[in-house]
């Protein structure tokens, strides 16, 4: 069952290596009256040597140890996850997160940035295949409109899609 906005208890918990993922994050937030948490990863610097380095693990899918804030996942309605993409697939960050099996609600959504230059599905396949639950939601966003300020329609959608009530036959 769907709960309208103001009466579900939801977060977005999201990993962001140079703060564009994180300007979507803030902006869900905002349009969701979300609690917004962080998973922090100190391997990948906002650097060129961190982008190198992001790269060559995630072609070797070496997970990095993270930091999660310490929270009860279960205790909300719905948990978005949102990463950008990394060599086609969720960044590593992320996938580590999901690798430790985290106790998820039974409302889990997805959104990605990306830069425009591999389809999104790889990466949202990928992310399911790690999850006990299908997806309820997912937005993919270039990092060239979320630079601009020009992704609110998106958001729009993706938050009503997510805010309108099933109807069960
Ligand atoms: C290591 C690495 C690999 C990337 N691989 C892809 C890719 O396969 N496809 C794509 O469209 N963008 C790719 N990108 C671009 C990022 O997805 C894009 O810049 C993203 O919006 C950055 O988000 P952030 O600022 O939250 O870290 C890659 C970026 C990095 C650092």
């Amino acid at each position: 069952m769907n709960l309208e906005v103001d009466e579900m208890k939801t977060l977005i918990l999201y990993y962001s290596r140079t703060g564009t993922t994180a300007k979507v994050a803030r902006t869900l937030g905002l349009a969701l009256d979300a609690q917004i948490a962080e998973i922090k990863c100190s391997h990948y610097r906002s650097n060129w040597l961190g982008y190198l380095i992001a790269g060559y693990d995630s072609v070797k899918g070496n997970l990095p140890p993270i930091e999660v804030p310490d929270l009860s996942w279960k205790n909300y309605d719905l948990v978005i996850l949102g990463a950008p993409i990394w060599t086609s697939y969720a960044a590593l960050p992320l996938r580590s997160f999901l690798s430790q099996k985290p106790d998820l609600p039974k409302r889990v959504a997805l959104f990605l940035t990306h830069g425009s230059h591999s389809p999104a599905q790889k990466a949202v396949d990928f992310v399911s295949s790690l999850l006990p639950i299908p997806l309820e939601g997912v937005l993919d966003l270039p990092q060239s409109q979320i630079t601009k300020d020009q992704f609110s329609d998106q958001i729009d959608g993706f938050v009503e899609k997510l805010t309108t009530p099933t109807v069960v036959t």
